[in-house]
């Protein structure tokens, strides 16, 4: 186990009707900017609870964070929260308006810096509070520093850390039940790859990590089809919500190495095409499993026997069936694992080479990705 530092300062305030706890949870006398995206809080009663908690509050509006958050909205939030004063965010909606939210309290605390420059450089060393009422499981931005950021003009979506986590998350999971099937499929592809890019990388590093990786990858593999049911059951949700902040929240991580090459490679696609986020993991995965085969030997094995219960034939033959395991699991959430069957033209996988080169990337545990691999990787997925 590599050494490490754990510390997660955020409050997670979760289950029914919890909204109502945020004036206990925001300290009296702020100046409040609320978030919000499309107006899917409007229509499921979000956006009620949050303003009959704060009625006692000074708050005002800030609409229209779209999914993939644009730097080029996100100024236009600066620019008021500059205006106002404003010294506390709360974030109402997924992790897109909460992403975004990251970059306007990073603003509002430098407010010499261009937003897309806090962008480029990678981390924010001082934030306006921040705290979030998170409406969909699958970033863990709830109880992260992290935040993915598009420029619309550039066809560019890059992350960046900030230094402080949200002071709060409020997580019920009453709120979900208004999610479309397809945002839901996008949630659980996408803490099924946070897990694996925690994960998939070399074996013997850390018994706890492992087990509790696989015990969130079963979680999910499990309880998938009652979430895609539409069935509304209460502690499936909970489940899911919970299963996706514990992917990303700093747990699953301590004292081993990471890969994340299928998250960046991912990004590009949804910066190029517009794929959703959780999509464009669902096509990335299996050619990432396939193509490092050989780095990831033992944790494909692995993984081959501790998910899927695979423990009979040749290595390769183990290693093959898990990853078509996998595509299978995406399939049946309804997703694409195909470019050609997301309607992505192949030229995608030169498009990213070239544009990992420009940058000079080396992605993955071993810092092996480059854009020539990631090149691989999408035309394995052609
Ligand atoms: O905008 P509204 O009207 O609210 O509708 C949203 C949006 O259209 C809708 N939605 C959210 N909650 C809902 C709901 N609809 C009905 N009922 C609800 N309860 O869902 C749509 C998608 O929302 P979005 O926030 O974009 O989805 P998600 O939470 O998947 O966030 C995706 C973004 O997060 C980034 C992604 O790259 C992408 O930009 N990520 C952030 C990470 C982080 N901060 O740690 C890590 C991830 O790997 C990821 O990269
Ligand atoms: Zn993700």
């Amino acid at each position: 186990m590599k050494n490490f530092i754990y510390q997660n300062p955020t409050k997670l305030v979760f289950g029914k009707g919890q909204i109502a706890k945020l004036p206990q949870l925001i300290p009296a006398g702020k100046k409040i900017m609320i978030t919000f995206g499309g107006g899917s809080v409007k229509s499921n009663g979000v956006y009620d609870q949050v303003k009959t908690a704060l009625k006692d509050f000074e708050t005002i509006e800030f609409w229209g964070i779209e999914p993939n958050p644009k730097v080029e909205t996100l100024r236009k939030a600066i620019e008021l929260g500059k205006e106002k004063n404003i010294d506390f965010l709360l974030a109402v909606g997924g992790g897109s308006v909460l992403d975004g939210t990251k970059l306007i309290s990073a603003a509002l605390a430098m407010p010499d810096k261009e937003a897309w420059e806090i962008v480029l450089s990678g981390y924010a060393p001082v934030n306006t509070p921040y705290a979030s009422v998170m409406t969909l499981p699958a970033t863990g931005s709830e109880m992260n520093r992290g935040s993915v950021i598009s420029r619309k003009e550039t066809k560019e979506k890059y992350a960046f850390y900030s230094v402080d986590y949200p002071q709060f998350c409020i997580l019920d999971p009453e709120v979900t039940y208004s999610l479309p099937k397809n945002q839901l499929a996008n949630g659980l592809s996408d803490v099924f790859v946070h897990v694996m890019e925690q994960y998939l990388t070399t074996t013997g590093q850390s018994r706890v990590m492992d087990r509790w990786a696989e015990g969130i990858l079963h979680t999910i593999i499990e309880i998938a089809p009652k979430v895609l049911s539409g069935t509304h059951d209460y502690d499936t949700m909970a489940d899911f919500m919970l299963s996706a902040t514990l992917a990303l929240n700093d747990m699953i991580r301590m004292g081993v190495t990471e890969d994340w090459a299928t998250h960046m490679i991912g990004h590009e696609l949804t910066a190029l095409y517009g794929i959703a986020h959780g999509a464009s993991l669902a096509i990335v995965l299996p050619g990432t499993m396939s193509v490092m085969r050989e780095q990831k030997r033992g944790k494909l094995l692995q993984y081959a026997d501790r998910i899927w219960n695979i423990t009979e034939g040749g290595e390769d033959e183990r290693i093959n069936l898990a990853i078509a395991r996998t595509v299978d699991f995406f399939n049946s959430l309804g997703q694409a694992t195909r470019l050609s069957e997301a309607g992505i033209p192949e030229e995608a996988a030169a498009e990213v080479e070239r544009r990992f080169n420009e940058r000079d990337v080396h992605y993955g545990e071993e810092g092996n990705v480059t854009g020539k691999v990631a090149r691989q990787i999408l035309e394995s997925r052609k």
